[in-house]
Parts: C-alpha cells; structure tokens; sequence
C-alpha cells in the first residue's frame, strides 16, 4: 500500500511517497527567505506554480503513476494559510480524482512521529522547537492518544527569535544556522533569563540581544543568546523527563538541527541515564514524506475522513490530534 504525503504549511512544498513505513521518494522545492523572511502570498504562489513538477518527480522516482497511489496525506496544520490550502486543495482533488482515502495530517506530528519510528523511540519526551513552536511534549492516554504539552513558549518559538535575530544582525540567510555560525567563538554577556515550571519566553531575550547589538560585538550577542535560549530549553526539558519519569528525549523541527543545543540536551540527559534522539535534517526540515508516514499510519489505524473534516487550521494544535497507534 503505498501513501503519498504534501506538505506545504511554510516555505516548503514537498511530496513524498511511502510503503510500509520505508521512504520511496521526497521531493521538494523551498522558497528562497532571503533578508526579509516568508511573505506568505508569496511562497503561496510558488507552491501552486510548482505542484504539479514536484508531484510528478516524487511519482517518478517511486517508479509509479496516481494509480499506484492507495492514499493522500496533507498538511491540515499548523502554518501559514495561503501555504497550506495549495497543500489542502491539491490532496482533496487527488482524493476525488483517484477516489483513494484522504489524511489530514498534524504538521508536528509528522515531525515528531517520522522521528520516532526512524529511531524506534518508545516513549519520548520530545522538544519541538521550529520557527513557530516551540513545545515539550510527551504521549498521554486521557482522555485519548495524543500529545501533552507540558511545557511551551509563552510568545515566540525560538526559531523565530533566531530568525528575528538574524534579520536585525543583517545575516543573509536570515535564519538560524546563520546566527549558530556568527556564534562560534563567542563569549558569553548577560542576558535575560525566563522559566517558569515548563514554559518559556524568548521576546524579552530578544530585545536585550537586539538592544546589545548597537555596544557589543555581534558574535558575542549571538552566542550569548543562544546559550541562554538553549538553557532555558534544557531546564524545561529536564523537568518534564522528570516529572514524567521517561527515559528517552526526542530533538525535532527545524531548531533541533542546532549542534550546540543537541551537545547541551546529551550533557543533561546523561545524568538521568536518558537517551537522547536527534531527528536526522532529513526529518527536521520540512518534507512530504514525514507526512506520508503519519497519513500511512492513520489509515492503518482506521481513521476515516471525509472532504468536510480536510480543511487547513493555522492553529491547529498537537495536543488536539488523535495518535490511536
Ligand atoms: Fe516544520
């Protein structure tokens, strides 16, 4: 049975196509942020002028046309509007045309869960830090399967800190892996310091980095915050792994492609005899094929939709989508 999977909820449209949780192709195309970060509209229009060639390049290198296709999986959420309904619109008309089942998929989810089938994670407390999010999250049964969150941002993900950042300090491109390079060799100033229990905030972070900017070295503000930032991540993850009482930790999204943040979460997690995963970049950036995988595994477990229920929700959280596996 073979699932294909499109995702589109940012500046990535990707297709993938799965059999039995084994990964058959994952094409994509990506939006070009530059200086000025995503202009929804605008990676709207690039996703719906490239659907159809990302589409056929991901049939192509599976060996197989739509018919050989048993389901479609998309991106019901979270993200930007414009961006998910290309995504929305193209699964529900392949639903329709091809007449196969059709999975409305938990961005975070598919995250999460392509991680942790790929590593064969039990029960993972999972920090899932992207541009938008970011979140410690860990498997509940009550009042059904999903995600708790047990701890979250109180205002920006971190991704979008570092972002901002990038963009006030003129990195090109302005993301995180920019200020990660600025970075290196840094030395660390004071900077503000938020946690409470298992929540966070970054913007009061982002000021006074913004701010020193203009009487310190760049490099020094930008390791600095991100040490800070990660620490903050670090305490809060910790106290869920302990709250809990689970024994594995789960990196995922965008951020959790940070080396620094991955070498502090394994210094933590060492002592509490934790194990420590890191979504491969493959999984961490945005792909059709993490959403194939969790429209695989639904199907499987007998979740059914019909066109009504595949809409788009900019805000759909995790902890409101069903894991019955
Ligand atoms: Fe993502």
């Amino acid at each position: 049975m073979a699932v294909l999977g499109i995702e589109s909820s940012a500046h990535t449209l990707g297709v993938g196509i799965v059999e039995k949780g084994k990964v058959l192709s994952n094409e994509k195309i990506m939006y070009e942020i530059g200086t000025t970060g995503i202009i929804p509209a605008k990676a709207a229009d690039l996703h719906s002028g490239n659907i159809g060639i990302v589409l056929a390049n991901a049939l192509s290198k599976a060996g197989m046309t739509m018919k050989d296709i048993d389901a479609v999986g998309y991106t019901k959420g979270p993200g930007l509007g414009p961006c998910l309904r290309i995504g929305q619109l193209s699964a529900l008309a392949l639903s329709m045309r091809y007449r196969i089942p059709i999975l409305p998929v938990n961005h975070a989810v598919g995250h999460i869960e392509a991680t942790r089938q790929s590593f064969g994670a039990k029960d993972p407390i999972v920090l899932y830090v992207s541009g938008g999010n970011s979140q410690i999250l860990g498997l509940v049964d009550e009042p059904f399967r999903h995600y708790h969150i047990f701890g979250e941002t109180f205002d920006v993900g971190v991704g979008n800190m570092l972002d901002s950042f990038a963009r006030e300090a003129k990195l090109n491109p302005a993301w995180g892996s920019s200020v990660a390079k600025l970075a290196e060799g840094g030395k660390y100033i004071d900077m503000p310091y938020t946690v409470k229990g298992m929540d966070f905030t970054f913007t009061g972070l982002l000021t006074s980095a913004v701010k020193k900017l203009g009487t310190n070295s760049a490099r020094d503000v930008a390791y600095s915050m991100q040490e800070t930032a990660f620490a903050m991540l670090c305490e809060a993850t910790e106290r869920a792994l302990l709250l809990t009482k689970k024994n594995e930790i789960l990196l995922s999204g965008g951020v959790a492609q940070s080396k620094r943040l991955g070498e502090m979460m394994r210094l933590m997690a060492e002592s509490h005899a934790a194990k420590v995963f890191v979504a491969p970049n493959e999984l961490n950036a945005d792909n059709g094929a993490m959403i194939a995988l969790v429209a695989e595994k639904m199907l499987q477990s007998g979740m059914k939709y019909s066109a009504k229920d595949c809409g788009t929700k900019q805000k759909y959280r995790i902890d409101t989508a069903e894991i019955r596996w």
